[in-house]
């Protein structure tokens, strides 16, 4: 074609008909994949809440495995002025290989799984925090070998953390007891479908007692009281949320091996106090790490 190597383009009669057609023919030419075809894969994110592990480690494994990150901030995307999901989703199908979101209803991740036409990986909703679990996970392997027969007690607030546990748990045989005010249970539909995937192999118990939970169980985990999206109603939980702040005393009832995880951001001195977070039960430095190797092994599997 004629190169317009070092020219502007600030109109269109800034073209001649015949850069014109030879521009549209390379187009075409490019659009059949027969110029560079080993272009790297494009990861997106798409985050409506804040985030520090989970937009930095995707961004780096994406990186590590040889591609590119767009980040979609919402607030500079045409979504986050109301172009409607279904339209969003079909047309970043189009330009990205995977597509990674944070969002607080479950039905619009659903919207663009169904939509985009690639994979779509849920990087935090109200209802589940899956790629968190992949790295909790790791780091109980890293820590036990062997995931099958251990026991994890859930501390705290039965939402997206507790609920994607309760799932991964009983995928990997692991008894999981949860622990939370009676008002803050994880959703029965969530609770019934570990339940459904334990098939009476493995516990799934869902509690209101911190200690029945926490007695002699390898893994101590928490998160905080009040969730993104929650900020208003959080001095209003703490004395609801008080008997479950994982401490040393609560922390003493478990296997004297225990370790205790976070998926942090933590609020010290509310549901886990300096003490424990800073103890030599904490592995909480090595789960937030182990975000990127999970999410690596994720996004190569996913890409193939
Ligand atoms: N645990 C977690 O998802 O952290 P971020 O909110 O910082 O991503
Ligand atoms: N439950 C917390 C997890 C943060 C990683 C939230 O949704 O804000």
């Amino acid at each position: 074609m004629e190169a317009l190597k070092g020219r502007d383009f600030l109109s269109m009669a800034d073209l001649k008909r015949g850069e014109l057609q030879s521009l549209l023919d390379l187009a075409a030419h490019l659009k059949a994949g027969s110029f560079n075809p080993r272009h790297p894969k494009v990861l997106g994110l798409l985050f409506y809440k804040a985030s520090t592990r989970t937009r930095v480690s995707f961004s780096v494994a994406m990186y590590q495995l040889g591609g590119q990150v767009i980040d979609l901030n919402p607030s500079s995307t045409q979504v986050g002025r109301g172009e409607p999901l279904v339209d969003t989703a079909r047309i970043l199908g189009r330009y990205l290989d995977v597509l990674a979101i944070r969002t607080f209803a479950q039905q619009d991740l659903e919207i663009f799984a169904r939509y985009a036409n690639i994979p779509v990986i849920n990087a935090l909703s109200d209802l589940e925090h899956p790629c968190q679990i992949l790295a909790d996970l790791l780091t109980i392997q890293e820590r036990f070998r062997e995931l099958a027969g251990l026991t994890l007690s859930y501390v705290g607030d039965g939402n997206n953390v507790a609920h994607s546990l309760l799932l991964g748990c009983a995928l990997v045989g692991m008894n999981i007891r949860v622990a939370t005010p009676a008002e803050h249970q994880p959703l029965s539909a969530v609770v019934q479908q570990a339940e459904a995937i334990a098939a009476g192999r493995t516990e799934v118990l869902v509690t209101t007692d911190p200690t029945l939970a926490v007695k002699g169980t390898q893994v101590v985990y928490t998160d905080v009281w009040a969730s993104m999206g929650q900020e208003n109603l959080a001095s209003d939980r703490i004395p609801v949320f008080q008997p479950y702040q994982v401490n040393e005393e609560l922390l003493d009832l478990a296997d004297p091996g225990a370790i205790v995880l976070h998926c942090l951001p933590a609020h010290r001195g509310e549901e886990i106090t300096d003490a424990v977070i800073e103890g030599p039960a904490s592995c909480v430095w090595d789960q937030a790490e182990n975000r990127l190797h999970a999410q690596k092994a994720l996004l190569a599997s996913l890409l193939d």
